[in-house]
């Protein structure tokens, strides 16, 4: 069944909407319970987030915010770095975004990455503006509004939900990551409509049973859901079978629903092999893959226009501060791009 892929077709509405005064006192309540638990499966509270503001015209929507290489970021730490601290993907990438959730040695191999990269931080922010642009296609084009979120990065606005429920106030997102410092994040910034929901997963992706089964709290899988592995692949190697996780999420999900993937490769730009190569010197494996293998992802899933393609040319026009063509060259973004439906 794919009427939920033509037209802007409304949200599924199998969702209840429950009075302010009953909503109110349930998240008191609900607010009383948490604390201490790992997984939580949490209703959302507060408001959908903050729009960014108005920019110049043809300036990108990251450019808007976040460090230029080089800036200090020495104001970063959340709490003090423990001994033995190893750098950590997600750190790394809110390092690029321009976050201050890092420490020194997430900053220390992020700077070596820029000098023998510099186009880390332009690939890392044209991957997170496909995942703004994807989601927006996703709730605005085909009306999805269930979306499970694997591999989510420590937070940075716009998260997904607060994209996703733009475009739809009831949209329920999960979120799973197996950084212990995203949860943390997570818990006091991942808050959404009160209409719709958001819960987090603590959990490695190499364990798709696990997620799933904590999503289902919050998901309805009789219904079309939208799976993101943004920029994640390429951290599982061919020995944890990353092609049979991938398929194992997807067949869980019911027809209509949605894959949307990015992955690191080398045929955008051969250079970003000294990054994986100061990566895999630190003891973080990237494995780089190419068009044919990540198309590998989407196996029995109809791709939508323009298909695998670099992610500055998925659909630019969703963006919600439109960029000229030629801002970016396909060679600096070094990260393969799509969106799959499940017939
Ligand atoms: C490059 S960030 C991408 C963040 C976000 N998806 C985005 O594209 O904006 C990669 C994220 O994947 C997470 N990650 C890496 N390996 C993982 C694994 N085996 N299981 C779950 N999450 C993982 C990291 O902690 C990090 O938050």
């Amino acid at each position: 069944m794919r009427a939920a892929w033509h037209g802007a077709a409304p949200c599924p509405t199998g969702f209840r909407t429950r009075p302010a005064g009953h909503r109110r006192r349930r998240q008191r309540r609900q607010r009383r319970q948490q604390g201490g638990e790992r997984d939580r499966s949490r209703q959302a509270e507060g408001g959908s987030g903050t729009h960014p503001g108005a920019r110049p015209r043809c300036v990108p929507s990251w450019a808007a915010h976040g460090p230029t290489p080089g800036e200090d970021m020495n104001h970063a730490s959340p709490a003090p770095a423990s001994p033995g601290l190893r750098p950590h993907t997600a750190r790394l990438y809110d390092y690029f975004l321009g976050g201050k959730t890092n420490y020194g040695v997430d900053r220390k191999l992020a700077t070596e990455a820029l000098s023998l990269y510099p186009n880390t931080m332009v690939a890392a922010r044209h991957n997170r503006a496909f995942m703004h642009r994807v989601v927006r296609y996703l709730g605005r084009e085909a009306g999805l509004c269930q979306f499970l979120d694997i591999g989510t990065g420590i937070p940075t606005e716009p998260n997904l939900h607060q994209v996703a429920q733009r475009e739809h106030p009831e949209a329920r997102v999960v979120y799973s990551d197996n950084d212990p410092i995203v949860l943390a994040h997570a818990r006091a910034l991942m808050t959404g409509s009160p209409e719709g929901a958001t819960d987090y997963v603590e959990a490695d992706v190499r364990d798709p049973e696990l997620i799933l089964e904590h999503a289902g709290r919050t998901l309805d899988f009789d219904r079309p859901v939208a799976l993101s592995l943004i920029a994640l692949m390429h951290f599982v190697g061919d020995a944890d079978d990353p092609f049979g996780i991938v398929r194992r999420l997807v067949d869980a999900l019911p027809s209509g629903s949605a894959l949307a993937l990015s992955h690191a490769t080398l045929e955008l730009d051969p250079g970003l092999q000294k990054v994986a190569d100061a990566y895999g010197r630190q003891g973080l494996e990237v494995r780089l893959r190419d068009h044919e293998q990540v198309l590998g992802f989407f196996s029995g899933l109809e791709l939508v226009e323009p298909g695998l393609v670099a992610t500055c040319d998925w659909r630019p026009e969703l963006d919600d501060s439109p960029q000229d063509a030629d801002m970016v060259d396909r060679s600096e973004v070094g990260v393969w791009a799509a969106l799959g439906i499940k017939p």
